[in-house]
């Protein structure tokens, strides 16, 4: 039979390749992409026979287009997406530029835009699909220093909510998993001040690992979730009670 495809922006590192590996050990042909060769290369060698790498910028429309063509020559559209691809440019409002804002929001909410386009169409043809989108406990809490990051994640649990009213009938679900603090190359850019002062609010104690928001996207793309649209589901350690 042949595997049911997934899709996962932002799979070289982080919580982007815990997310391909765990889809891949659920029997996914996962796509993973980076934004460079090496990278695409690394997450190729790391999902063997069960997935590939493949460079493309979700901030450019071009590059997701000919990511598509690629993978629609290897065969089955990807019905299970997850838009991960995200990055941070912090700055005070008053020092941030128009480039640190426009990067921002430009990756993290036009990507996700730009990849679900490209995937509704098949889904809406097969009649089953999985949109997971990854968002973050700022966009509830608001954060200093980063109003570009935070607008761009409270803007995915928009275009999450709406869209899932979109296209229930069509039997897929759009769904947002908003991590709090996990253990990733981003978040091992704070200063040891921040991350101290993060970990003092939450109630587990520690800091969140990638296999732990792998988990739930797994949970979220097979069936026994098929009754679950429209959510935003929290993975924070209890730093953020909804
Ligand atoms: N870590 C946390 O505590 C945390 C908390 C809440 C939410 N999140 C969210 O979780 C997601 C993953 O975070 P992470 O901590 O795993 O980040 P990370 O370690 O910094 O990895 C970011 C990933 O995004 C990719 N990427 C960056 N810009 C891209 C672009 N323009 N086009 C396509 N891919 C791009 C990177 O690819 P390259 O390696 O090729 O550059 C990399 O694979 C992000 O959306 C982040 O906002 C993280």
């Amino acid at each position: 039979m042949e595997l049911k495809t997934a899709l996962v922006t932002g799979a070289s590192r982080g919580i982007g390749a815990a997310i391909a590996a765990e889809l891949a050990s659920q029997g996914f042909f996962v796509f993973g992409t980076a934004t460079s060769e090496a990278g695409a290369a690394t997450i190729s060698e790391q999902l063997q026979a069960q997935g590939r790498g493949l460079v493309l910028q979700v901030q450019d429309q071009e590059s997701v287009d000919r990511g598509f063509t690629e993978i629609l020559e290897r065969g089955p559209a990807p019905l299970v997406i997850v838009n991960n691809a995200g990055v941070t440019r912090d700055n005070l409002m008053l020092r941030m530029s128009a480039d640190e804002w426009q990067e921002v929001v430009d990756t993290n909410l036009n990507g996700a835009f730009r990849v679900t386009k490209a995937a509704l169409r098949n889904m809406v043809k097969a009649r089953w699909g999985r949109i997971i989108n990854i968002g973050s406990v700022v966009a509830r809490l608001g954060n200093p220093g980063q109003a570009n990051y935070v607008s761009s994640k409270a803007g995915l649990e928009g275009f999450t909510r709406s869209l899932a009213l979109e296209v229930g009938s069509r039997g897929i679900t759009v769904n947002l998993l908003a991590p709090g603090f996990i253990e990733t190359d981003m978040t091992a850019a704070l200063s040891d001040e921040q991350t101290a002062a993060m970990l003092a609010r939450i109630p587990l104690g520690r800091m969140g690992e990638a296999k732990e928001v792998a988990a739930a996207v797994s949970f979220l793309s097979g069936d026994q979730a098929a009754y679950i649209t429209g959510q935003t589901i929290h993975i924070n350690g209890g730093m953020f009670l909804n």
